[in-house]
């Protein structure tokens, strides 16, 4: 469930692709933050019988959040805004 700070301004409306679906994005939100927002927390996948990597510190330091941008893998989602068109594949798109 989303939750939301009341007064909160959000940036212009645009779309991405995430694993071939599009998703609303708001312009100077992270990746992880729109995928976030999506009710997407699988972001890199593992061997069994680990469980996919989650956003965990949210600041580009424990690489948890590793997707596939525009075909350039091991992108850190915390810390990469996102742009209108952009292409993204988690471990649920593998
Ligand atoms: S969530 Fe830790 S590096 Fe992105």
């Amino acid at each position: 469930m989303a939750r939301y700070l009341p007064n909160a301004k959000r940036g212009i409306i645009f779309n991405i692709e995430v694993d071939g679906k599009k998703i609303i994005a708001h312009e100077g939100e992270t990746v992880a933050t729109v995928l976030m927002a999506a009710g997407i927390r699988s972001f890199a996948g593992h061997a069994e019988p680990y469980a996919p990597s989650r956003l965990f510190c949210g600041m580009g330091t424990c690489q948890q959040c590793l997707v596939t941008i525009n075909d350039l893998p091991n992108c850190q989602a915390c810390r990469i805004f996102a742009r209108p068109g952009m292409k993204v594949v988690t471990s649920d798109g593998r």
